[in-house]
């Protein structure tokens, strides 16, 4: 407060002594350090807008300290005024944004608890709703696909997104050189080893957690995994480069192409309803004999064909078969003994098909209003 009374006296003398023309460049500037100093510092202990108002009036208003800082500048001699009077108007400013800011702050607190009537906390008033977060639909669709499986005795496994491509492709019968890796254009990493191969890539299906759990296991074997997938394509209607897989494998002693069929019928039957129809149609995958392609009759138009089913009138949603002989003696299964039948389906798209979305881009252009329509 003395330090107040003091400042303000050498202040007044000071503005007395532009007002006479008798103060130079380098006082004037000091003096406008000095009254941004005292400002700011009493700024900091203001705890009321009466107070805060008294702040501005002897500061910024008509009469106060900095109001006439600036009228003083016409006194000035006129070369240091175009820089002095820079200056002063820069301070106005930044004091009166610091004004600004202290108001809303204390306004912000006054109405909770102020007693002052108009800004008192109103218990009358209808609360704010709390904002929920929501399911991802393709985490939604995940979950509920693997509820199905798991009700049906599979268990729910992860694997690495970062595979290896011995397992993304080798140990599924896909060479080095094979023709089949075309049909997964891949994302290598940036690890080359010394003989000039690249041995890392981001999974392009999850179909190598079928040799890595087998490895790992003696049969019976019944697993879901669900997980990201990443492939090096052109994205449109039904195609992203990064989307979720399930992969399905059960392998045991007289397992048949009919289990594979029985097992995916159900699951289309829980999912879709009994009104979607599925189409089983030949399809070939180097690490399953024989294979298929499942699909599902278009939800846009009902199969008569459209942009979404790219006028073939069936989405398919996933790629199955019964576990190639190789694959199995790769793992140290006997063929002879056991088979199996595996899947990995396209988790967007079924939740596509479910929902009616007609573009799955949309998934991820992170857009909420999109997103929050398929809460549970
Ligand atoms: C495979 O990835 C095989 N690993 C599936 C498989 C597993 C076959 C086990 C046999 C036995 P495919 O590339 O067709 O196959 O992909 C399987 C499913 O993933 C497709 O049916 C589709 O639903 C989904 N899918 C494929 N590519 C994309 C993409 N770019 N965007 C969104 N979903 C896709």
């Amino acid at each position: 407060m003395l330090c107040g009374i003091i400042c303000a006296y050498i202040c007044s003398i000071a503005l007395d002594g532009i007002q006479k023309n008798t103060m130079d460049q380098d006082s004037y500037l000091k003096l406008q350090d000095d009254i941004e100093k005292e400002a700011v510092s009493d700024l900091t202990e203001i705890a009321s807008l009466d107070d805060l108002e008294s702040w501005r009036v002897d500061l910024l208003g008509r009469n106060g300290k900095l109001t006439g800082l600036l009228r003083g500048i016409s006194e000035l001699p006129v070369d240091s005024r175009r820089e002095a009077g820079g200056k002063a108007n820069s301070l106005k400013k930044a004091l009166t944004e610091k004004y600004q800011d202290h108001k809303s702050y204390l306004e912000g607190n006054s109405s909770i608890g102020s007693e002052s009537g108009t800004n008192s906390l109103d218990v009358t008033l209808p609360g704010r709703n709390i904002e929920f977060g929501t399911l991802h639909p393709t985490t939604a669709a995940v979950r509920e696909i693997c509820q199905v499986f798991e009700s049906m005795g599979f268990q729910i496994i992860e694997g690495p997104e970062v595979e290896l491509d011995t397992y993304n492709f080798q140990k599924l019968n896909i060479p080095e050189e094979h023709p089949a890796r075309d049909m997964w254009n891949s994302l290598w990493i940036d690890r080359v080893l010394p003989d000039g191969s690249r041995p890392l890539l981001l999974r392009t299906h999850t179909s190598p957690m079928q040799i890595r759990t087998m490895e790992s296991q003696n049969p019976p074997v019944r697993v879901v995994v669900p997980g990201k997938t990443y492939r090096y394509e052109a994205t449109d209607a039904t195609h992203e480069w990064q989307f979720c897989q399930i992969e399905g494998l059960a392998v045991d002693k007289d397992i048949t192409f009919a289990d594979l069929k029985g097992t995916l019928e159900e699951f289309a039957r829980r999912i879709f309803g009994d009104k979607r129809k599925a189409r089983f149609r030949c399809d070939f995958f180097p690490f399953v004999e024989p294979g298929a392609e499942v699909s599902i009759d278009c939800f846009k138009c009902e199969g008569d064909g459209c942009r979404v089913c790219g006028n073939s009138g069936w989405i398919e949603i996933m790629g199955a078969g019964m576990v190639h002989p190789k694959v199995l003696e790769g793992v140290g299964y006997d063929p002879e003994i056991y088979s199996g039948f595996a899947w990995g389906m396209g988790a967007e798209r079924i939740a596509m098909l479910k929902h009616g979305i007609d573009d799955i881009r949309q998934f991820y252009s992170n857009d909420v209003r999109f997103l929050k329509q398929f809460s549970q």
